[in-house]
């Protein structure tokens, strides 16, 4: 609806006019130049240079080796006029002028990494354009590798490999770019990373970046990572007051021993007053308690895989009760003790008063004013 609008506008014409003058005096096409987008290619692939801003009319192209184009250099050069293709002295069966004037090769090799130019002709001018061409070889995504399958939490190290053909390499540990610090080393290539020592849930994962600017990631590897114990939990029933658990002699006894932080799962001992017990499972239970079975347990916690072991000890014993129950007999048996002493000191210290009594008596009978007879004494 806008178009008829449009068309009546005034400035157009001028602009046309303009432009037509314009035309006349500027080069008839813009500068030619070969698409940077693709000059990297891999050994194998189809690869070709491509032309851009072609002028519309073109008398002939030709692709030399080189920066500078001349018969001598001459790979291939085509004429669209005629449809005809001439190949020169550089010439090569992998290549080819497609009609749209670019270069393309069935395979690039190795050997193709180099400068190419291209030398367009029109009825009125020459242009010319270069660029660098590289063949590198395709790096895949990379494998990745440790050299141990468990590794113990801030104890072992663990070496990382990143398998690839690529130069540059990148490594992640839990997803983060990593550089060497206190925890770990790149080898001056980056293809190893030395994890000086792990946590559990760490991962791994390498990056490279091919010459074509591509990049892939290695495989995310979880590490699989031991620990602990760090910490033991002592249960008991009846249950233990600080480190004593208080039983009747034929009550029954159960102790527990967890731990929250350890895997794989510990393995368990256990000793009685340093004896070694044949129970190898987290707890024990003593059915009915004998006064041989009183006395100190110790539950030993051991993780083969970390090396290392934690244990607690609780000591099983009478209940306080029947504890008071005996200091007092033997309370009062000191004390009837006390007072057999007592009774027989307070036995001699009657008698002795009562013979130094007689004694005066009768010294005051040798006086004589009293006389007692020696058989009351
Ligand atoms: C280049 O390709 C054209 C079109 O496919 C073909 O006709 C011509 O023979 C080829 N030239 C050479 C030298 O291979
Ligand atoms: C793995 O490599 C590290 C670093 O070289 C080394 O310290 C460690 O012993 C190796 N581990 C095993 C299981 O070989
Ligand atoms: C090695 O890794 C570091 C840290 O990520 C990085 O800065 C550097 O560019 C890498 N070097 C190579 C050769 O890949
Ligand atoms: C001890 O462990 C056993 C088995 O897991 C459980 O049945 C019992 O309730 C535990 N006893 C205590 C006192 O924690």
């Amino acid at each position: 609806m806008d178009l008829p609008r449009t068309r009546h506008n005034p400035w157009r014409g001028l602009f046309l006019v303009a432009g037509l003058v314009a035309c006349s005096l500027c080069p008839a096409s813009a500068q030619i130049y070969i698409n940077p987008e693709f000059l990297k290619w891999f050994v194998g692939e189809e690869s070709e240079l491509i032309v851009m801003d072609m002028p519309k009319v073109v008398t002939d192209i030709s692709w030399h080796r080189g920066t500078q184009p001349s018969e001598d250099t001459r790979i291939i050069s085509y004429q669209p006029p005629s449809k005809t293709w001439a190949p020169g002295p550089e010439y090569n069966s992998r290549m080819n002028v497609t009609s749209y004037g670019n270069l393309y090769f069935s395979r690039a090799e190795w050997g193709d990494t180099g400068h190419y130019t291209v030398r367009v002709a029109t009825d009125r001018e020459k242009q010319t354009a270069t660029a660098l061409f590289q063949v590198g070889e395709p790096s895949g995504k990379p494998g990745l590798s440790l050299n141990a399958t468990s590794v113990a939490e801030y104890l072992d190290p663990v070496l990382a490999t990143c398998h690839t053909d690529a130069t540059k390499v990148l490594w992640h540990v839990n997803s983060r770019l990593v550089s060497s610090n206190d925890q770990m080393t790149l080898s001056p290539d980056n293809k190893t990373l030395t994890l000086h020592w792990v946590r559990r849930y760490d991962s791994v994962q390498c990056q490279i970046v091919n010459f074509k600017d591509e990049v892939q990631r290695s495989e995310l590897i979880v590490l699989s990572v031991t620990y602990g114990p760090y910490d033991v939990s002592l249960w008991s029933k009846p249950q233990n007051v600080f480190d004593t658990i208080g039983a009747e002699i034929g009550s029954k006894v159960e102790i527990n021993c967890t731990t929250l932080s350890c895997w794989p799962s510990p393995k368990y001992r256990w000793t009685h007053n340093g004896a070694p017990l044949s129970y190898s499972g987290h707890s024990i239970t003593l059915w009915s308690l004998t006064k041989e079975q009183l006395g100190r347990y110790r539950c030993v916690l051991e993780n083969p895989a970390t090396g290392l072991s934690l244990y607690r000890e609780v000591i099983v014993d009478r209940p306080r009760d029947s504890l008071q129950a005996d200091s007092s007999f033997h309370l009062s048996g000191y004390f009837s003790g006390v007072l057999i002493v007592l009774t027989f000191l307070g036995g001699v210290s009657l008698c002795g008063l009562l013979a130094f009594k007689l004694t005066q008596l009768c010294s005051a009978r040798r006086n004589p004013v009293l006389q007692v007879p020696t058989s009351d004494l």
